[in-house]
């Protein structure tokens, strides 16, 4: 294929590495110098008309949704839920007067989501995709499809994907609340922030080898792990989890830092790796003291924070960037970190075992 890993040992990283140029390649599609958004004005008068969105998705995707619903509401006043493909496709909840779907999907082939799809076209629904590739099964079906240009993501593990949903979905929201005329909106200047986060991807990635060194140090030989966060923190945690698991066959789980507390954190034991990411304001005090629970019951704790919540003592520091798009550069770490904890145990990182990179059976 004309897709080459270069001088690459995996895709995985390869993919990891071209996120800070997917986001430049998002910013050059859809968001120009003069600060309009190029979105379809149908698709905005569709979705202006909506009432609740409903974003529906598996896996990864999923995970980039439960970010982007925060972008929904915050950013264009739209109330927002998200789903479970699988589970949404046979037991719908009770919809909204208006409801508008966006089925978020790498590949636009995978089964759980079409069926979801065929059901709510036929019940007249409007839908959008994003998705991937041109031409895929969703994006035809769909009445609106925008491009993630993340370009081929060939390891089943994904990374730039992820991001690309998360921007692609900001650039909605965005064109959304400009539609509406809401301060929110204007006040947030994509075009930089996306610009900002390519460069501390950048900064993270060119910092991999401090990841690698922690790796060594807190996955010697761990069978269960925990990442934390709350708010948007908390599907960033879902995702971080999922890497792991899926590449180093870790047993990770993602947590909402203050429910750990609440039987969960039973588990923790004499040197179990817990993470946590700390970008939120008004929450940063609480999950820091949550981190501190765990550690007195003997959890090797590592933070991954934002640069203007940092002190001496953190693991990783996060590059800022606008609140809302803190999965952007929160991600980096955890995706470097579950691909050194898979390499260090020699397995194929691009080929996990049990995975496939598409799902074309319900
Ligand atoms: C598979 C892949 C996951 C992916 C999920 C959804 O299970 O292994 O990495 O997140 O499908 O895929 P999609 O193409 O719909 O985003």
């Amino acid at each position: 294929s004309e897709i080459s890993k270069g001088t690459y040992p995996y895709y995985m990283l390869k993919e990891i590495d071209e996120q800070p140029a997917v986001m430049r390649r998002i910013v050059d599609a859809y968001l120009p110098a003069d600060g309009s958004v190029t979105v379809s004005a149908d698709l905005l008068t569709a979705l202006d008309q909506a009432d609740r969105l409903y974003i529906v998705a598996a896996g990864t995707s999923y995970h980039a949704g439960l970010v982007g619903s925060y972008l929904f509401e915050q950013v264009a006043g739209l109330p927002t839920e998200v789903h479970l493909a699988s589970e949404f496709g046979y037991h719908m909840p009770l919809l909204s007067a208006h409801p508008f779907f966006l089925l978020l999907s790498q590949s636009g082939e995978t089964a759980d989501s079409r069926e979801v799809l065929v059901n709510v076209k036929k019940q007249g629904y409007p839908v959008l995709t994003m998705t991937n590739t041109a031409g895929s099964t969703l994006s035809r079906e769909a009445d609106y499809t925008m491009l993630l240009h993340a370009g081929p993501e060939i390891a089943v593990a994904s990374t730039k994907a992820y991001t690309a949903q998360i921007a692609v979905q900001a650039v909605l929201a965005k064109a959304l609340g400009l539609h509406r005329n809401l301060t929110a909106a204007k006040a947030l200047n994509l075009r930089h922030e996306l610009s900002l986060a390519a460069a501390g991807m950048q900064t993270l990635m060119d910092e991999k080898d401090q990841i690698k060194n922690l790796v060594g140090q807190y996955f010697p030989n761990q069978a269960h792990a925990f990442y934390i966060g709350r708010g948007e923190d908390y599907p960033l945690s879902l995702e971080a989890a999922l890497k792991l698991k899926e590449v180093s066959y870790v047993h990770t789980e993602g947590f909402a830092a203050g429910e750990l507390k609440h039987g969960t954190i039973a588990l923790i034991e004499e040197d179990t790796p817990v993470l946590a990411f700390i970008t939120d304001d008004a929450t940063a005090a609480h999950t820091r003291s949550n981190l501190q629970e765990t550690e007195a019951r003997g959890a090797h704790t590592m933070t991954i924070v934002s640069e203007h919540l940092a002190q001496p003592t953190d693991n990783i520091v996060l590059p800022d960037v606008a609140p809302l798009l803190s999965a952007l550069v929160g991600i980096v770490p955890a995706q470097l970190i579950a691909y050194y904890a898979a390499l260090g145990k020699g397995l194929d990182v691009d080929k996990p075992r049990n995975l496939a990179k598409s799902v074309t059976v319900e």
